[in-house]
């Protein structure tokens, strides 16, 4: 996406050299960082999409230690994958990870895809996570949308985004060559300085950004733009919390079904996370 100068020029949305120049410095120093495995890569995004970074680090190392690769992921039963994503929340994150690696092992022999395609039709892996592992295990020149990159391209570019429109202008940002890095950098910047509340003063983008360049009005163009989540429900007393302890309880061994609230592990069944025999709830075989 262009904008125009007022000379009637045509100018790129952001200069790529001033953001890396701002980033590559004081790119954080995350553990999937160091990684290019696209089987450690992808374990790392799917955590990361509902989780925060400080949380996600010591269960991405622990989950690794017992499955390092899809094939170990998909023998094991689905229950020790659960009692391994323990504390993470969102378990159906991890039932569509272990179908994924099953996946992964049926229909590719065990080796991670390297295709666009290929990833997509992996179970839970939406466009963020398939381009996620393009760009960061593959190194590829994709534009990869989270939520702190789409809220960087609505206000870069000083409207709401659909989701075609904000791939493809994620896409057209990506320096040649530079696709590992760039997102990196987008997504320091995203999570540090274009924050929902942003800190304009100090971002590399300022000068071309749209929104800041209108004085920032409201509505902030980011809030309802593609990927842009909205804020996270209540955890304290809502269901999410409850079926966490209903999986927390069944990780130390099977428990009498009557013990648990109906319809929280009746969900539960229907999401194929607990079984449930002759009144004896189970983490799934
Ligand atoms: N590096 C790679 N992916 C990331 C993510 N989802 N969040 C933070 N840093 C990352």
């Amino acid at each position: 996406m262009t904008a125009r100068t007022a000379a009637g020029e045509r100018m790129a949305l952001v200069d790529a050299g001033d953001v890396l120049e701002w980033g590559v410095p004081q790119l954080r120093d995350l553990p999937w960082r160091r990684e290019r495995d696209p089987w450690r890569i992808l374990v790392a995004e799917v955590m990361l999409q509902q989780t925060q970074v400080a949380r996600v680090i010591p269960k991405w190392e622990a989950f690794l230690d017992e499955f390092p690769d899809p094939a170990a992921c998909a023998r094991a039963p689905l229950g020790d994958v659960l009692r391994r994503w323990q504390g993470l929340g969102y378990p159906r994150r991890a039932r569509n990870l272990h179908a994924a690696a099953g996946v992964v092992v049926s229909r590719h022999g065990g080796t991670m895809p390297d295709r666009l395609d290929e990833l997509l039709a992996l179970p839970g892996v939406g466009p963020y996570t398939a381009r996620a592992v393009l760009a960061f295990a593959f190194e590829r020149d994709v534009g990869v949308v989270d939520t702190n990159i789409a809220r960087i391209l609505a206000r870069a570019s000083g409207q709401r985004l659909t989701p075609k429109r904000a791939q493809a202008t994620a896409d057209e940002l990506v320096p040649f060559g530079l696709g590992w890095v760039w997102n990196q950098v987008l997504m320091d910047l995203g999570a540090t300085l274009c924050r929902p509340a942003p800190k304009c003063a100090a971002c590399p983008l300022a000068r071309r950004c749209a929104w800041r360049s209108a004085g920032c009005p409201d509505p902030d163009p980011a809030v309802g733009s593609a990927g842009v989540s909205t804020a996270q429900p209540r955890f304290e007393g809502s269901d999410r919390q409850a079926r966490g302890k209903v999986l927390a309880a069944l990780g130390t061994g099977p428990q009498d079904a009557t013990g648990f609230d109906e319809r929280i592990l009746d969900g539960l069944v229907a999401d194929g996370l607990v079984a449930v025999t002759d009144g004896v709830a189970t983490l799934p075989a």
